[in-house]
């Protein structure tokens, strides 16, 4: 039986990881780094915005663990001497993390953090209370659509910013729904600013979001992707809105309906979405 995770190196001499089961990168061009830096670090502005936070602490769900390159990189991004940290990472699985730790010399990313993922994997919670700010960082390990509507998940600190990355709509559909990103926007309710970066600039995504309550913007460039998604709780954290253009070019597309079921196909609006879409507050209505 062949390994569930390998490494790959991509075409600018760095390492990634892939799963051999789902036939995906996770992070397949510029490498997991720089990903992480221009999609999470960059596009949520997470350094700025923790500085200017105040009271409690600065709270990450970071959806999709897997090999811990988003969070890492996050985590190093943060201004030392700031407030505490609290991350709740979700994934189904910690074999990935397992394989990142021991090829930690070819990823690089997990350098230095050795004994936090090590703590993680042990424990499923780790505090630090020694580093550059408090940390409290745990691990849910479960089916994150089932965990989501599960009664634990009201007790979740509300996040300042979620990291969104699963597999593509297509190999892993059940991440995607709208009745995930409508149970994400209510836990996620606009006391507490909120904003959400994730790698797909799919029509079909951005529909799913807006229905769901979002706001909903381009996102920042990852050197893979032109135009990646923002969205957020609160307007004022979108840069760049999706405006009239964007949204005639929905009603155009032949996949722009959310999907409902965790079954991936494609489709264009319904009347019903459409007419919803049209009543968000963001295209002025
Ligand atoms: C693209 S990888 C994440 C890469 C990761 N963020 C990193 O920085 O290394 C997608 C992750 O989503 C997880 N995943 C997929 N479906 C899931 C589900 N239903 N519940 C929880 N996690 C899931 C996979 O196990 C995988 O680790």
């Amino acid at each position: 039986m062949p390994d569930a995770y390998e490494l790959v190196q991509l075409k600018n001499g760095t390492w990634s990881v892939r799963s051999t089961a789902e036939g995906e990168t996770f992070h397949p061009v510029v490498g997991p780094q720089a990903e992480a830096e221009a999609l999470y670090v960059r596009g949520l502005r997470v350094a700025e915005r923790m500085a200017a936070h105040q009271g409690g602490p600065w709270v990450i769900w970071d959806v999709g663990l897997g090999a811990a390159a988003n969070i890492l990189t996050v985590l190093r991004a943060l201004p030392a001497n700031g407030c505490p940290v609290r991350v709740l990472s979700f994934d189904h699985t910690l074999e990935p993390l397992r394989f990142a730790l021991r090829h930690r010399a070819a990823l690089g990313y997990v350098t230095g953090h050795e004994a936090l993922v090590e703590r993680l994997l042990t424990h499923r919670r780790v505090i630090r209370d020694n580093g550059p700010f408090p940390l409290d960082w745990e691990v849910h390990q479960a089916d994150f659509p089932t965990l989501l509507n599960g009664p634990g998940s009201t007790s979740w600190p509300s996040p300042h910013v979620i990291l969104f990355d699963a597999f593509s709509p297509a190999r892993n559909p059940a991440m995607w729904t709208l009745s995930v990103f409508r149970r994400l926007r209510e836990l996620a309710p606009p006391s507490t600013p909120c904003a959400m970066a994730t790698y797909s600039r799919a029509t079909l995504l951005r529909v799913t979001l807006l229905l769901a309550g979002w706001h909903v913007g381009v996102g920042h460039a990852t050197g893979e992707k032109e135009e990646t998604t923002l969205a957020a709780n609160r307007p004022e954290l979108i840069q760049e809105p999706l405006g009239l253009e964007w949204l005639r070019r929905a009603q155009r597309s032949t996949s722009a309906e959310p999907l409902h079921t965790p079954e991936y196909r494609q489709q264009p609006l319904s009347a019903a979405s459409w007419s919803s879409l049209q009543a968000h507050p963001q295209f002025g209505s």
